[in-house]
């Protein structure tokens, strides 16, 4: 048994988050028994339930417990019915989750989408069109960019059009900004990931028409120089965006902004099978003891179907895997979670989302039986 015990903070938040946290936490479970570490969970609340438990999203105690962690088990949060009834500032996509990512400066946001060979017919793509197989590795900026830039809304008066009465609206900003130091570290992440897979970076921007987009495209080929060994290829979003569909299968690692990311992440989500499959793991600065990091699907609330016992937790339990190895170095239990998911994936077990009654040998499965067989499969 080894001496080090691990401290996650398990924060499931709003919507479906609790019910597959729930099953994230049992394979974690499992892993440690298999694989003799010891992690120690305390859950805390986050979001709405943050709200409700202590008046905010992110309770003074959550953050608390998040600074004595090693790293961050996150569910998701938000619930677009409740969240009106806030100010902007304090509604739980700002107050925790961007929150947390800059406290904890988690610049580099991973997301891998694989389409499993079992799954391919809910990829939306005809099969000649998914090519080689779908495997991507979507790194984006977390903390830069449109999202942290400054932002106001403020009233407008035109007196130009002033003729009977002033023209009053309201005029909205956000800034992209972002500064070379940013882009460095990020595209130095995307690199180092392509060396451990296929050696190929297309770096995503809008340099034909954004200054931050020219010089994300410099800093870029300027970190390249220290990477020989990998292909460089940089493209305007928009064509990203439309490449994904006609060809996805020419992308290794996608580097992007943080807006950028967010987009194209979600879109190859979909060619991956489903939303409810995608990790991501959301890293700071790397230490010999492993990286502190906040590990959550890529998916939302899923308000819906949430309390349903219906959402598909492989997204939280991948996601989980992503900790595993990134914060703690546990790199076998990691991949004997992801075998797991394939292996009960292969077996024919599909939630309602990733679900065809088309598909002979598949069995529809609750969140908890999913779970539990991925748990038994570890
Ligand atoms: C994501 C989400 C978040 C983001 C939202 C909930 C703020 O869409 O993690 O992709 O835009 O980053
Ligand atoms: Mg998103």
């Amino acid at each position: 048994m080894s001496s080090t015990s691990y401290r996650i903070a398990a924060l499931a938040g709003d919507g479906i988050g609790p019910e597959v946290m729930r099953e994230a936490i049992r394979v974690l479970r499992a892993a440690e028994k298999k694989f003799e570490f010891a992690v120690e969970i305390t859950e805390a609340p986050v979001g709405w339930a943050g709200i409700d438990a202590a008046g905010k999203a992110l309770p003074d105690a959550t953050l608390k417990l998040c600074r004595h962690a090693d790293a961050i088990l996150f569910g998701s949060v938000g619930l677009p019915q409740r969240d009106p009834a806030l100010p902007k500032e304090q509604r739980p996509e700002r107050a925790a989750l961007l929150r947390l990512r800059k406290e904890f400066d988690l610049f580099a946001n991973l997301r891998p989408v694989k389409l499993p060979k079992c799954l391919s017919h809910v990829c939306p793509l005809r099969p000649e069109r998914q090519g080689e197989g779908i495997d991507i590795l979507v790194v984006r900026e977390l903390t830069a960019g449109l999202y942290f830039g400054p932002k106001s809304t403020e009233e407008v008066v035109d007196l130009k059009e002033a003729a009977p009465k002033p023209h009053r609206f309201r005029r909205a900003t956000d800034t992209m900004v972002i500064t070379t130091k940013e882009i460095e570290r990020i595209a130095h992440v995307a690199f180092q990931n392509a060396c451990l897979r296929r050696r190929k970076v297309t770096s995503i921007d809008k340099a034909n028409i954004l200054e931050n987009g020219v010089l994300w495209r410099e800093v870029v080929t300027h970190v390249h120089g220290d990477y020989p060994e990998v292909a460089l290829e940089h493209m305007f979003v928009d064509n990203g965006a439309m490449q994904l569909l006609l060809r996805p299968s020419q992308f290794d690692v996608m580097l992007c902004e943080n807006t950028f990311g967010d987009i194209l992440s979600d879109e190859a989500a979909a060619l991956g099978g489903s939303l409810g499959l995608l990790p991501s793991a959301s890293l700071g600065k790397t230490r010999a003891s492993g990286t502190f990091g906040l590990y959550e699907p890529a998916g939302g609330t899923a308000p819906d179907i949430a309390g349903k016992n219906i959402a598909n937790p492989i997204a939280q339990i991948l996601s989980a895997a992503l900790l595993l190895r990134h914060s703690f170095k546990l790199e076998q239990a990691a991949t004997a979670i992801e075998a797991a998911v394939e292996q009960v994936m292969a077996a024919g077990h599909r939630t309602a989302d990733i679900y065809s009654p088309d598909e002979k040998r598949a069995r529809k499965v609750s969140t908890t039986e999913m779970g539990s067989a991925i748990a038994a499969s570890v």
